[in-house]
């Protein structure tokens, strides 16, 4: 059976990488050919050595580098990233709350996806989920994208908005952002794989 390898990218809490790891992991799915194959996360790496994420993992077995950025050039810093992830061989690289930006080192050479906590064009950047809290549009959302050399900006594979409620508080706004991101990511990584659920 074909194995479709994959490694993962995180900074902090790790939510959505262990929802990946839940829904996606040594799971079998169905291909364009019809063929059953497997997903594997064969690695996840994270720049932060600080990151909740990381005891996380402990649990399931999956190799977890620890590369941090700090005094590090962005290139430099990118090109040894590069370099790690190419020893794993992933068909896909997800960033899942992976807080860089990234170089053309990284983006022109590594096939990448990312996972954005609003709808866009709205609200690129580090502070996605207060900045769309605080608009005056009535929805958030969540989008997943291809990477691309312009922050936040590559190709849409799956976006959904989310509607505001009326006096809620940007935590429990935050908490629906999250659920919403828990239903798409993995949808949309089946959808950037060309896979779907065995029937
Ligand atoms: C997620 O909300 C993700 O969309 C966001 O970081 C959070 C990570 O949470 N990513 C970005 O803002 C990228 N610009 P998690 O570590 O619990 O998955």
């Amino acid at each position: 059976m074909k194995t479709i390898r994959l490694c993962i990218l995180f900074s902090g809490t790790g939510s959505n990488m262990l929802n990946l790891i839940r829904t996606l992991h040594l799971r079998e799915f169905i291909d364009e050919r019809d063929c059953v194959c497997r997903i594997e996360i064969v690695a996840t790496l994270c720049n932060n050595p600080q990151a909740k994420g990381i005891q996380a993992l402990q649990e399931f077995h999956i190799p977890c580098l620890v590369l941090s950025h700090k005094g590090l050039e962005r290139e430099v810093y990118d090109a040894l990233l590069v370099r790690e992830i190419r020893r794993y061989e992933p068909a896909l690289c997800v960033l899942s709350g992976f807080m860089r930006i990234l170089t053309p080192i990284f983006t022109q050479h590594i096939r990448a996806i990312n996972i954005h906590p609003s709808f866009l064009p709205h609200h690129k950047g580090a502070h996605a989920i207060r900045d769309s809290f605080e608009s005056p549009q009535d929805f958030g959302g969540v989008s997943v994208h291809w990477v691309s050399d312009e922050l936040d900006s590559g190709a849409i594979i799956a976006q959904e908005k989310l509607p505001k409620v009326a006096g809620e508080s940007l935590e429990d706004f935050e908490a629906r952002i999250h659920e919403l991101e828990y239903k798409l990511f993995p949808q949309a990584i089946l959808r950037a794989l060309a896979l779907h659920t065995r029937s």
